[in-house]
């Protein structure tokens, strides 16, 4: 069905392989039009409750912007083109927690979609850069903003006004990366820490999702007033059973000790009479 990628599930996590390895994985545009039809299906697919995204072969995660779409390119166009449906603005906006297994090359736009990511899981031999500079142009998918936000104005202004690249060490130090393996235990550890995530209650995942990145992007005292709105929803009886029926459907087979595992994965997710009142939003 897909030309430009591929979507794999195993079990409850969904993989999406950028697969454009003679071209490092570059994004052109099929791969924003079929990434974002990807996301789609995957959204409504009850049966999935983790994405990881990674690239083709062993080389490349992303090598950016697809170089050869370049020609003819105007500021203009290229402004509308990241106002249209890119695959930033459909990670950025998906429901479940997503994971960025970062396998080699994650260059310009391969960045900024690592970045729109929840997580992101490099091998030790992964190089990472905004390199839009040295092709007179800037980054735009989101790069000056996630970045700065990810690892500090001193450090993104480096990397964007350089265009330098930086080695997945550095990116670790930086908070660029959640966790740096050897190459050959990359996909071993990243579908662990995605099948642990999987395990969750689904409900209370994405409105943690919900919560943290709005923390991140809002100040203290709105995060809070959205962090409590979002605890108020999920202590609804009716919201607290549909995670638990949720999280049981699909869960197989559904025996006593399983349904007891889910309810408390699901009160450790959302400790709800220990959290409610005032004492805890004057914590954070
Ligand atoms: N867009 C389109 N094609 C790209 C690409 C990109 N961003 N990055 C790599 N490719 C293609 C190359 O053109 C080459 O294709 P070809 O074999 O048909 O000529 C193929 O991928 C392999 O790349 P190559 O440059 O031969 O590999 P390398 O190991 O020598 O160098 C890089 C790897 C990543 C350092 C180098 O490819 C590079 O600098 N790419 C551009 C990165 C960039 O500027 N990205 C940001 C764009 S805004």
């Amino acid at each position: 069905m897909y030309e430009t990628i591929r979507l794999d599930r195993r079990g409850a996590v969904a993989v999406l392989t950028i697969n454009r390895p003679d071209k490092l994985n570059a994004l052109n545009n099929e791969v924003h039009r079929e990434g974002v039809l990807a996301l789609d299906e995957l959204k409504r697919d009850e049966s999935v409750r983790v994405l990881v995204i990674t690239g083709a072969g062993e080389k490349s995660f992303i090598a950016g912007a697809d170089i050869g779409e370049f020609e003819g390119q105007t500021p203009v166009t290229q402004r509308n083109q990241f106002n249209e449906k890119t695959l930033f603005n459909a990670l950025d906006a998906f429901p479940k927690p997503v994971i960025a297994m970062v396998n080699g090359f994650c260059l310009g736009g391969g960045n900024e979609l690592a970045m729109a990511c929840d997580l992101r899981i490099a091998s030790e031999s992964a190089r990472f850069a905004q390199p839009e500079i040295n092709l007179g142009i800037m980054c735009g998918g989101g790069g000056t903003q996630r970045l700065t936000h990810l690892i500090g104005e001193g450090r993104s202004m480096e990397m964007v006004l350089t265009g330098d690249m930086i080695d997945a060490e550095t990116a670790h130090r930086f908070g660029l990366v959640n966790h740096i393996y050897p190459a050959d235990q990359l996909e071993a550890e990243t579908m662990k820490l995605a099948e642990k995530i999987a395990e969750k209650a689904p409900i209370a995942l994405q409105l943690s999702k919900d919560a943290v990145k709005f923390a991140s992007r809002s100040n203290l005292t709105k995060a809070c007033a959205a962090r409590s709105t979002s605890l108020q929803s999920a202590s609804q009886p009716k919201t607290k059973r549909k995670a638990l029926a949720h999280s049981s459907r699909s869960e197989s087979p559904s025996s006593p000790e399983n349904n007891e595992r889910k309810i408390v994965n699901n009160e450790s997710a959302m400790p709800i009479s220990s959290m409610r009142g005032e004492g805890l939003t004057s914590q954070l």
